[in-house]
């Protein structure tokens, strides 16, 4: 298995193209299950978890073709893939498939819609907590479906098809926010989603979704409403910047100190983590063409976050700041709200030398002087960036195995952050 090797290097200097979200790619490629025709997708990022999810559409019966190159051989432009679910050819989605990556599961929405019937296989994903699927079948059933758990699969059936509702979560999830707004994009009549995820991926589904013809308000607010139609038909769509992706490498920067544009960020994406890193001590500098992020001669300042639904601090940068707050001079508190088991970073940043203390869902992070090069590994996708971002600082080598979690969300690591001075490279072992 490929490992990473990171030797501390001094600051980073450059640009770093920011490639198209993951987290927007996924549920944007799933949306391809709604209609018979044809789907084009700009700015794809290129990432193993794109990879396996072309292979569950694969199985359902979309038709795919590839585009153009890769983020950086064409000027900063992302992949451009069609998908033509021209017929859905299995409304079941195996687990072998679906045990990989939690996002697949989503395909129960538009499957469901479209075909009135699904099989789906409970999801597997990063190991950061227990991730029910209740908010799912909750809400699937309030747009009139039959739901049932068995051995293993959510088995969903709408005879005569779903038809609209009101729907309050009694929690703000991203993942069923989605699957609801494509559930009930074809479903007769009005639905009012409440509580709704307010995040930029939903935005960007909620943009795409109107381009094929679903008539929808509101997304972006905790109100969503959407007005079913009969059919949904094909569109063109470039998948937003990834806000993580930005908001890791301004962390980077932060940490090593130097001078970066992240090109093509926007930072409406990210404004609270932009705000955080401020407060630690970073330069950010919003320009049309993305972000500039510096560090020149001030101290790594101490500041306390909690993680919160857009538009508060992102779970999916708590590990990457809690790498930037383990070299402040003073002591912060970081307090993880979406998971329940999302610091498993911590002992692996411990075994670089950081001193960090864990109390319930709260992390105090004692920043120090020095960190110094481990063996290390981790078990998530953001726990592992994190573990890249200390290694810029540590002194001598970090190697950081079970490198696949990074490849499942990281375009280009290594040749984005060599690129800018950083002394980094992949093993094959
Ligand atoms: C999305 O996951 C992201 N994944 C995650 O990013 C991100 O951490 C998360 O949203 C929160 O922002 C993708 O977009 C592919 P949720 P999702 O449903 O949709 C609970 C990464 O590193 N919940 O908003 O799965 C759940 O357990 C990944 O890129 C229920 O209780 O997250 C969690 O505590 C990791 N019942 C909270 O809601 C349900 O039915 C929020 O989860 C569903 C969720």
């Amino acid at each position: 298995m490929d490992k990473i090797v990171v030797t501390g290097n001094g600051p980073l200097n450059g640009v770093i193209p920011i490639s198209g979200a993951k987290n927007a790619a996924l549920p944007l490629m799933i949306a391809s299950l709604l209609t018979s025709d044809k789907l084009i997708l700009d700015n794809l990022p290129h990432l193993a978890d794109v990879e396996s999810l072309i292979r569950i559409l694969t199985n359902h019966g979309v038709d795919y073709k590839v585009e153009g190159k890769r983020l950086g051989q064409n000027g900063g432009e992302g992949r451009t893939v069609h998908f033509r679910a021209g017929e859905i050819v299995d409304t079941t989605a195996p687990y072998e498939l679906v045990s990989r990556m939690r996002a697949s599961f989503w395909v129960i929405g538009p499957l469901l819609a479209r075909m009135h019937e699904a099989r789906v296989s409970l999801p597997g994903g990063c190991a950061i907590g227990t991730r029910p699927v209740d908010l799912f079948i909750d809400s699937l059933q309030a747009l009139g479906a039959n739901m049932d758990v068995e051995a293993g699969y959510v088995v969903a059936s709408a005879k005569g098809g779903l038809r609209g509702t009101r729907y309050r979560f009694p929690k703000v999830s991203v993942g069923a926010t989605h699957v609801a707004m494509m559930a009930a994009t074809l479903a007769k009549g009005e639905t009012v989603l409440e509580n709704a995820a307010r995040e930029p991926e939903v935005v960007d589904l909620a943009k795409c979704l109107v381009a094929m013809g679903a008539k929808i308000s509101g997304a972006g607010t905790s109100t969503i409403t959407i007005d079913g139609v009969d059919e949904l038909h094909g569109a063109r769509h470039s998948v937003l910047p990834d806000r993580i992706e930005t908001g890791t490498y301004a962390m980077a920067v932060a940490m090593t100190g130097g001078d970066v544009l992240l090109q093509g960020a926007e930072a409406g994406l990210l404004d609270n983590a932009l705000d955080v890193l401020r407060a630690a001590g970073a330069t950010i500098d919003v320009r049309n063409d993305g972000i500039r992020v510096a560090r020149n001669g001030s101290d790594i300042q101490p500041v306390d976050v909690t993680t919160e639904p857009f538009p508060g601090f992102p779970t999916d940068l708590q590990a990457q700041f809690m790498a930037l707050m383990t070299r402040a001079g003073g002591t912060s508190r970081i307090t993880e709200t979406i998971f329940e088991n999302r610091f498993m970073h911590v002992q692996e940043l411990a075994r670089l030398g950081a001193r960090i203390a864990l109390d319930g869902q709260t992390a105090i992070v004692t920043g120090v002087q020095h960190l110094t090069g481990a063996p290390v590994m981790a078990t998530d996708l953001r726990a592992s960036v994190s573990l890249v971002i200390a290694g810029l600082v540590a002194e001598g080598e970090t190697t950081v195995n079970r490198v696949y979690h990074l490849d499942r969300g990281f375009e280009r690591l290594e040749e984005k952050l060599t690129n800018c001075g950083a002394n980094i490279r992949r093993v094959s072992a």
